[in-house]
């Protein structure tokens, strides 16, 4: 246990560096377990510094020397860095140090992979590689050389030989560094002006075959981001490194974006059409960064929204526009709703601009991302698109070089919509999910619809004041007409009520039923409480224009008849109607030839047990994991058998072929055939499952059948799986993960425990770890069985992780987030479980500080 309790940082207590940066030069000499580090870095005095205090971040370093304008100088080194008596005036600092990258498995600093030398640096790791001032707001250009015999060197900017130099000034999180036996996918790139760009994918040998999607992915992006944005890219040379051994999606490190290898490679045998799509999304993700992150970056790791959140809604937007944009509008809000409004509505509730941290790590949260996006979304919806371009526009032309706050970019959209943004920026500064409440009633032609709004409290702030909301609606007539197009309504205080002349709106009659398509696109990241009846929401199912609330109708209808089972009420006559009338609703809407197939797989698709757990949760109830899982199966097996016909011809009719094209309209033909198969499939008829995985040619439907069989206790088909497919380390993740995942809830935990002893099992590559536990933890009525065992297992893990790699264990950590919701035996469980936990020897500040927020 560490002696002194970790200290927090907190944003109020921002002071800038006392130095300023003219230049960095670094030279690496890589040895596997010596490798040497020789830095020469450019200060000059910080004029607008107040304390002067030479300050240099380094942590498990071993300095060899250290000179200041070529005097031997004496630092006093602690465990955080080092202090040194400076000139006041500009001066040259050198230092060598050394260090071990083979000993560093928390894959933070210099690491390696597979024999080969990687960096990750964001968002503290350039202190664990060499002595520095690690913080965004220290900004340099970088020159780079490296000194070994491995065939591939690579840094951040241009290459002259083995030597880097980066002419954008940029922050020590941002330096990057590859050596390794690699081979290169090449292409290149014109952008607007006509400057020709060189792109490489740099892989292990004998995946060069496996880069073309990523590639392509790449220059769509670029294009994308020159018309959508005005961006240009701005070096002669992008590369992109896949690695095995990464902590996180990908990093966007100037010129040379570190990948993990599941976020690269890609063929049809092996990977998914949903890996495919994360491809897309995360090439464009980081290369977004350039601009978002890069040329402008963040103050202080408080700002982390800044880049991450106005990067991933970028992201969004781009795979909108490359595929179904209601498809994709639905796919990231039921991300959000299933770990940020998790993570909102527990003990890690926090901002989306957090205000203190213990250890930056642990906010890289679904809150600073996902919600993050949200918000960007919300002001673009406010602002329209026109000015939010110019918005963006000044941003890019005002702040390019600097590194920013949220006061400066919300400063840009104030200004050129000449409006005042202080009430939406309570956005980033107050924690929780708003609910917002709708009713309405009739008054003759006048409809009179009330909005309310409240913010629940979170840890920390006990109250909350108004947030501003946008609300977009619509009105359909009881014959499913479209009465009011959407509409922008501003709920910016706690109540907002408006009247609609109905007469008007009806074109000189009043229809005689109204129903309200409230939140259209999931215009506002809120739970919405609407008092829309059975009836209400099969109309808005078969007709509202605005596909979102088409598809929450549905999911609302679902919810709605597997909530009512898993309390108990399943038998009463009201409810054997009420799932008549859904069944009903569903069938008419299935039969509708002219929707996208994956809009269909969407509308079909059963809300997850977690989402489920939520609902019973805020119905005031107790949920019962295996009770949860077994309505859920059999609803589906009985909606599968009323949809029987036309589940079946979609099965039979949307084959795209053996010719695989990952494009989104196969995709979603295989998405609905899919789910049309886990639908028809029972563990008693697993025929139609059999054959698929028997026949399969592409790793979609190959998964897909296996999800189905190994769910029904079909131990064969996960044994020919693991035959075929033991020499592919990313397909191997699927199965571990899917073998747990997808393994009866009375097998589950069994089955993980044997496959932790698997020889494949190699626990410290992130990948695989994840995979097992996330496995078991995606399958809650194994994760939650009564004995405590699921949560011991994962217990014991997360400490046996800690000790290699506190960031892995900290991330995997929030399976325990929930432990309020649960009954008095296994709050106490889960309890006992963190409480191992925070008395382990040696926990890390990681770990540490998710366990003790979690315990509250
Ligand atoms: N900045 C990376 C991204 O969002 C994520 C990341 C954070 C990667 C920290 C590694 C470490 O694109
Ligand atoms: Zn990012």
């Amino acid at each position: 246990m560490n002696a002194v309790a970790p200290q927090p940082t907190r944003l109020a207590d921002y002071t800038p560096f006392s130095f300023e940066i003219d230049s960095v030069e670094l030279t690496f000499t890589l040895h596997p377990t010596a490798t040497r580090v020789r830095s020469k870095i450019a200060f000059r005095p910080n004029p607008a510094a107040t304390d002067p205090t030479f300050f240099l971040h380094g942590e498990g370093l071993n300095l060899i020397s250290a000179h200041i304008d070529g005097t031997p100088v004496t630092p006093r080194v602690t465990d955080t860095g080092l202090i040194c008596a400076v000139p006041d005036a500009p001066f040259t600092w050198e230092a060598e140090v050394q260090i071990n990258p083979q000993a560093n498995t928390a894959l933070e600093g210099l690491y390696m992979s597979n024999g080969m030398y990687c960096t990750q640096c964001e968002a503290e790791g350039f202190r664990k590689i060499t002595y520095y001032p690690d913080r965004p707001d220290v900004m340099a250009p970088f020159t780079v050389h490296i000194d070994s015999d491995l065939p591939v060197k690579l840094s951040n900017g241009n290459a002259d030989g083995d030597t880097w130099h980066d002419p954008w000034p940029k922050p020590a999180y941002l330096f990057a560094l590859v050596a390794g036996d690699l081979v290169a996918h090449s292409d290149t790139f014109t952008t607007a002006s006509g400057a020709d760009v060189a792109l490489n994918i740099w892989v292990r040998p004998g995946d060069e075959d496996k880069c073309a999607y990523a590639m392509d992915a790449l220059k769509r992006s670029m294009r994308w981001d020159e018309t959508e944005y005005g961006r240009e890219y701005d070096l002669s040379v992008f590369n992109i490194v896949a690695v095995d051994d990464f902590n996180m999606g990908a990093m966007e490190n100037k010129g040379l974006n570190i990948f993990n290898s599941k976020y690269v490679l890609a063929s049809p045998e092996t990977a998914t059409d949903r890996d495919y799509a994360f491809i897309e999304a995360i090439v464009a993700h980081e290369y977004f960064h350039n601009w978002t992150g890069n040329r402008i970056t963040c103050r202080d790791w408080f700002q982390l929204c800044l880049k991450e959140g106005l990067t991933v809604f970028r992201d969004q937007q781009f795979s909108g526009d490359m595929r179904s944009a209601p498809v994709e509008r639905i796919g990231n809000v039921l991300q959000l709703r299933a770990r940020q409004f998790r993570e909102d509505a527990g003990p890690l509730a926090h901002n989306v601009r957090p205000e203190s941290y213990i250890e930056i790590n642990n906010f890289y949260t679904a809150t600073v991302y996902e919600k993050g996006a949200e918000v960007i979304g919300m002001l673009r919806t406010y602002l329209g698109a026109d000015l939010y371009r110019a918005g963006c526009e000044l941003y890019f032309n005002r702040h390019d070089g600097q590194a920013c706050t949220i006061e400066d970019w919300l400063a840009c959209f104030e200004e050129v919509a000449a409006t005042d943004l202080s009430q939406f920026k309570r956005w980033y500064s107050q924690a929780g999910t708003p609910k917002v409440s709708a009713s309405w009633r009739r008054d003759g032609d006048t409809l009179h619809l009330s909005l309310s709004q409240e913010v629940p409290p979170t840890p920390g702030q006990p109250m909350k004041e108004p947030a501003k909301i946008p609300v977009v609606l619509g009105l359909l007539a009881g014959d499913g007409t479209e009465i009011l197009p959407s509409t922008l309504m501003d709920l910016d205080s706690p109540n907002l009520d408006l009247v609609f002349d109905l007469k008007d709106l009806g074109g000189g009659t009043a229809p005689d039923h109204v129903v309200p398509s409230l939140l259209r696109g999931f215009s506002a990241p809120v739970v919405l409480d609407a008092a829309l009846s059975a009836q209400d929401r099969a109309l808005l199912l078969a007709h509202d224009t605005d596909p979102f609330n088409r598809w929450e109708a549905a999911r609302s209808l679902l919810r709605e008849v597997l909530v009512a089972e898993i309390t108990g009420q399943g038998t009463s006559p009201e409810q054997v109607a009420r799932r008549d009338m859904v069944l009903s609703a569903l069938q008419d809407f299935c039969t509708d030839e002219s929707l996208d197939p994956a809009f269909i797989a969407l509308v079909l698709t059963f809300p997850s047990e977690d989402d489920l757990t939520q609902a019973v949760v805020d119905a005031g109830l107790v949920p019962d994991p295996l009770i949860i899982a077994q309505v859920r199966d059999g609803r589906m097996a009985a909606v599968g058998d009323g949809l029987k016909d036309i589940l079946t011809r979609y099965y039979l009719d949307l084959d795209p072929g053996p010719d695989y094209t990952p494009d989104a309209d196969s995709a979603g033909k295989r998405a609905l055939r899919n789910t049309a198969l886990m639908l028809l499939s029972t563990p008693q008829d697993l025929a139609l499952a059999r054959a698929q995985f028997a026949d399969a040619t592409n790793m979609t439907d190959q998964l897909a059948a296996l999800s189905v069989l190994i769910k029904g206790d079909d131990r064969e088909a996960a044994q020919a799986f693991e035959a075929q497919w033991r020499e592919d380390r990313l397909v191997m993740d699927k199965w571990f993960m899917i073998s747990v995942a997808s393994a009866p809830a009375s097998e589950a935990l069994q089955v993980a425990q044997d496959l932790s002893r698997h020889t494949l099992f190699d626990w410290k590559n992130p990948n695989r770890f994840r995979s097992l536990l996330g496995g078991l933890i995606a399958n809650p009525a194994a994760f939650h069985d009564p004995s405590g065992a699921g949560y011991a297992f994962v217990a014991d893990w997360l400490i046996k992780m800690d000790g290699a790699n506190p960031q892995t264990a900290a991330r995997m950590s929030t399976a325990f987030e929930t432990w309020r919701r649960y009954d008095a035996d296994r709050q106490a469980l889960m309890l006992e479980a963190l409480d191992r936990i925070a008395t382990a020897p040696g926990l890390s500040r990681d770990l540490g500080e998710m366990v003790s927020r979690m315990r509250g």
